[in-house]
């Protein structure tokens, strides 16, 4: 099992929270979308025996791409890897792309509200829309480039389509009353959608919001009430049958992220375009963070990449990370096989006082995070990790 994962660094304008990599200027779009091309091709041996089970289209926001760019990027990575007969194809879209009755991105490429079907044909199975929030005060804080009218017509027209759709919604906005978010949450349902993810609004430095913040012109972020919205959330998506199956991400059985859960589970992915990561089980590698030095650096046949090998302890802090996001847990049996038993001695003696506070519990040789332990279990990971 392993995925691929296409970076695709363009935004209409920048979210005031997000300090992902993008460019609100579209013009290197072509030769982005060659580079990524070129990439692909040049590292094709890293996967030789590996057969792709899931292709993510990530960004940034890919839903800014053609139909033809997508198919060109699809061909591509069916021309140099080996591909399973049914892989999941995901595109991350925003619900303003998905609707527009003509996007004019530049004056040749007019896009009709096919888009639904034209996906499909390019073999795109699988849509994860940038909802974030049903209304207009939130939209507004964060600067999104939708409004609430958007974000409704969109899931209308998108349920019509596509079965396997996933939803981000962010919570613990500033101004956010809970009722607001059980609103949100109850709309995500009414569209039965059977895949929510969804975060905590989180200041990143140098970001807008933190100007802002700083400045007292928007509200700081309260824990303790998305705190309250994580566990309200938890309920009403367990009520309606969702599978809380990693701490951010909620799935209906069948429909979990496949390309999601072979990340947590420490599975190899490539990830292509500029500042997207990779990991093939023993190095951890990430490309440059410019869209011009990526572009420049492809154009002469140089992969614009640094990596990382992974010590056992590194391995191991990640393994302990991610397996207490998942309902899969930190299997003790695997720790002590893939990194030895100084490992699982520490890891039971670390564990003791959280067990004690029932934050952590032990099942069928499984470490889990109890439900009082959700919303810390990266500071409860921390207290875990084994120092290099
Ligand atoms: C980086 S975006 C890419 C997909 C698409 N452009 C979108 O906005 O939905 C993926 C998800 O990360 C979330 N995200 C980015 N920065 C965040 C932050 N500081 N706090 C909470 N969620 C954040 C976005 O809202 C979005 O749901
Ligand atoms: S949240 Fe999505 S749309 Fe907004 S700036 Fe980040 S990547 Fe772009």
């Amino acid at each position: 099992m392993s995925g691929i994962y296409i970076h695709i660094p363009f935004c209409k304008q920048a979210c005031h929270y997000c300090d992902f990599h993008f460019s609100t200027s579209l013009k290197k779009k072509d030769e982005l979308v060659n580079a990524l091309a070129k990439e692909l091709v040049l590292r094709n041996d890293e996967f030789k025996n590996r057969i792709v089970e899931t292709i993510y289209f990530g960004g940034g926001t890919p839903s800014l791409l053609s139909i033809d760019e997508l198919r060109f990027l699809i061909d591509e990575v069916y021309k140099n890897y080996e591909v399973s007969e049914s892989p999941e194809i995901t595109i991350e879209a925003n619900p303003d792309d998905l609707i527009s009755d003509s996007i004019v991105l530049n004056p040749a490429e007019v896009r009709p509200l096919t888009i639904f079907h034209d996906y499909k044909t390019i073999g795109i199975n699988r849509l994860s829309i940038g909802i974030q929030s049903f209304f207009e005060e939130d939209l507004k804080l964060m600067n999104r480039a939708h409004n609430s009218e958007e974000a409704k017509k969109c899931l209308e027209e998108a349920t019509k389509h596509f079965d396997n759709i996933s939803i981000d919604l962010i919570y613990g906005i500033p101004g956010m009353s809970n009722e607001r978010w059980i609103q949100n949450i109850e709309t995500v349902l009414a569209f039965n959608i059977p895949h929510i993810s969804s975060y905590a609004l989180t200041v990143e430095p140098k970001t807008a919001l933190a100007n802002f913040i700083k400045k007292g012109i928007i509200k700081n972020v309260d824990d303790d009430l998305a705190q309250e919205q994580f566990h309200i959330m938890i309920e009403k998506l367990r009520d309606a049958g969702f599978i809380h199956y990693e701490l951010s991400n909620f799935g209906k059985p069948e429909y979990f992220s496949r390309n999601n859960s072979a990340y947590w589970q420490g599975k190899p992915y490539l990830g292509i375009g500029p500042s997207a990561h990779s990991f093939d089980g023993k190095h951890r590698s990430w490309n440059v963070r410019n869209n011009s030095k990526y572009i420049n650096s492809l154009e002469k046949n140089i992969l614009p990449i640094e990596t990382e090998t992974l010590s056992t302890t590194d391995k191991y802090n990640e393994y302990v990370m991610t397996g207490l996001r998942t309902i899969w847990g930190v299997s003790l049996e695997k720790v002590e096989q893939e990194f030895g038993e100084k490992y699982k001695t520490y890891l039971l003696e670390q564990s003791q006082k959280h067990i004690i506070e029932q934050l952590l519990y032990l099942d069928d040789g499984k470490l889990l995070v109890t439900k009082k332990g959700k919303f810390l279990s990266d500071g409860i990971a921390s207290d875990l990790f084994m120092l290099n």
